[in-house]
């Protein structure tokens, strides 16, 4: 997570953005080839990362172990960044911004029920 997951998603979710400043409101965005390239290819990371904590051994949080239940989660996290490469192929930046949003839902569908928490909140 710490060394593939998150550096990735962090170039993917940064691609684009909005930023208010007092000069205005500027919007960033891929403008070039090689800027376009590096999203993908972050994008194309988080696919084969998704594919990797599917292999055996992979899911996490020892009281569930729900091996389809984990799959299906890292497999929305590999199509969502599948769309978002889509994006990145016509240059779509409006697509890629909501891409990367679907892309941070799967991030924490999958946190919400498997980072084991010693100590569980009152909530559950
Ligand atoms: C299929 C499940 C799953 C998906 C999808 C997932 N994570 Fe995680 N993530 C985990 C688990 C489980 C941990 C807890 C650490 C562990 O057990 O290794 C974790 C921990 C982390 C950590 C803490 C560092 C660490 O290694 O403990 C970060 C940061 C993180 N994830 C980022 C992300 C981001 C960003 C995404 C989406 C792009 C994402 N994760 C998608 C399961 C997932």
């Amino acid at each position: 997570m710490s060394w593939v997951v998150d550096p990735s998603s962090k170039v993917v979710f940064g691609a684009v953005a909005s930023i208010v400043t007092e000069k205005g409101e500027e919007e960033i965005q891929p403008r070039t080839d090689d800027e376009w390239n590096n999203a993908r290819n972050h994008a194309a990371v988080l696919i084969e990362a998704g594919n990797s904590l599917m292999l055996a051994g992979r899911a996490r949080n020892p009281k569930i172990q729900d091996q389809q239940d984990w799959n299906a989660k890292a497999r929305a996290m590999s199509a969502a960044a599948r769309v978002a490469i889509e994006a990145t192929d016509v240059k779509d930046a409006e697509a890629l911004f909501a891409a990367s949003g679907d892309i941070y839902q799967t991030c924490t569908d999958c946190h919400a029920k498997y980072i084991f928490t010693p100590e569980p909140s009152a909530a559950q």
